[in-house]
């Protein structure tokens, strides 16, 4: 579990040694602030990989079974370490497919519409995937995004506010089925009061499902304590673990036994009997329940290598040292360019993580230009449609230094 355990401080960029950086203009290193949406390679990553196609040479089949690396029960080498990371106990943990994936597979479990509780409640602006998914599950059921997808909008700030769920719960509750929210919404940088919807989907009776592909590995979190049903997220932001990294799931220990509708995939059945081949299955307790296939142990091996990393940074010192670097970046931001940028994100430390997400207030075209021209400079950050330069400074391996240059630049280009 993850105690608020006391933790040493960390000073952003303690781990920079350990990454791959990609390269810049003329040779030099990229001033990277993209790990909001693809995190760097850890150097780990390619012995792990490497390992992993070594003992699949040498041993062949043997190698399900061989040593502490067995592949059989691989993904319990990333249990722990996620499980500390999401706050939870390690059996409502698994490490499995991608968040798309694991997010429809949930829904089949716990989306189930009945009489008048139907609708599913996310945020207006969530991420396509997302809208995706939750239209393709209110279709599988017959019903229609008109009557049973609720999108809250944002308030006149640009922000999404947990009371107005709370108030839209309190008045409609008993026709929701389901709460799908982002623990970090991904445009604006928003970290929501998880533990606060929380509250609000039990006293309505809501299931709550969490996004947290913005969330994981960039602030600490409590989905055990909280209470939350289920969480999805991927490993290619801040966990590191490579593009389309094997992805993540979190079941609440009260679905531990769960007895309703599932996909099923041999590698979900209790692995006791898994191998006598039987015809009925029988789930696993706990989120490896949901698993379907044999993972992929040479993707897995990359998350592993990164997970090590967190477990000797802390999840909650890497907080710390983020909350100092972030908030470097928009005091920076405010006291030199207010008149030319304006920052979204909240800027109240526990309403905002890494990233900040900025606007150039000349409009669009100037934001686009000043984010062309700062690629052209070696910085890499990303743009959202319509006009959001997103910056995220990591503070594994993003220092200070970096923070002051990428300003003094913008500065110049503006
Ligand atoms: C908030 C959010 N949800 C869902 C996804 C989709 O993830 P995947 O392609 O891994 O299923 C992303 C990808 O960036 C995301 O940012």
């Amino acid at each position: 579990m993850s105690a608020a355990a006391p933790s040493s401080a960390l000073e952003a960029g303690a781990f920079r040694d350990r990454f791959r950086l990609p390269h810049g203009p003329e040779g030099h290193d990229a001033l990277y602030l993209c790990g909001n949406s693809l995190g760097l390679q850890p150097i780990a990553a390619a012995d792990a990989v490497a390992a992993e196609l070594e003992r699949w040479g040498n041993l062949g089949v043997a190698g399900h079974f061989d040593g502490p690396l067995a592949w059989m029960p691989y993904h319990r080498l990333c249990t722990d370490k996620l499980a500390l990371i999401v706050g939870a106990k390690a059996e409502e943990v698994v490490a499995m497919n991608s968040l798309t994936v694991n997010l429809h597979l949930m829904m089949v479990s716990f989306y189930r519409p009945e009489g008048k509780r139907r609708r599913i409640l996310i945020e207006r602006g969530a991420f396509p995937s997302d809208r995706h998914a939750v239209s393709s599950q209110l279709a599988l059921h017959g019903l229609d995004l008109e009557h049973d997808l609720v999108e809250l909008a944002p308030r006149r700030d640009g922000l999404l506010h947990e009371e107005d769920i709370e108030d839209y719960l309190e008045r409609y509750g008993d026709s929701v089925a389901l709460v799908l929210w982002p623990g970090v919404q991904y445009a604006t940088g928003q970290v929501f009061d998880m533990a606060r919807i929380a509250r609000a989907c039990e006293r309505a009776g809501v299931v709550l499902g969490l996004d947290l592909a913005h969330a994981v590995g960039n602030i600490p979190l409590n989905l055990h304590d909280w209470g939350v049903d289920f969480a999805v997220w991927c490993s290619y932001k801040y966990l590191n673990s490579g593009p389309g990294a094997v992805a993540g799931c979190f079941v609440h220990q009260r679905h531990a036994n769960f007895d309703g509708p599932r996909l099923a995939g041999w590698w979900g059945h209790d692995e006791k009997s898994r191998f006598r081949m039987g015809p009925a299955f029988k789930a696993a307790r706990g989120a490896e329940g949901w698993q379907l296939s044999n993972p992929p142990i040479l993707a897995m091996a990359p998350l592993w290598a990164s997970l090590d990393l967190f477990a000797e940074a802390d999840i909650h010192a890497l907080r710390r040292a983020s909350l100092a670097l972030t908030g470097h970046l928009a005091s920076l931001l405010h006291e030199r360019l207010d008149k030319a940028i304006q920052i979204i994100t909240p800027l109240e430390p526990h309403r905002r993580g890494c990233q900040l997400s900025l606007k150039v207030r000349a409009g669009r075209e100037a934001g686009r230009r000043l984010f062309e021209r700062l690629e052209a400079h070696g910085v890499v950050a990303d743009w959202r449609e319509p006009d959001i330069i997103r910056v995220a400074p990591v503070p594994l391996y993003n220092t200070r230094a970096e923070v002051d240059a990428f300003v003094a630049l913008v500065e110049k280009l503006l």
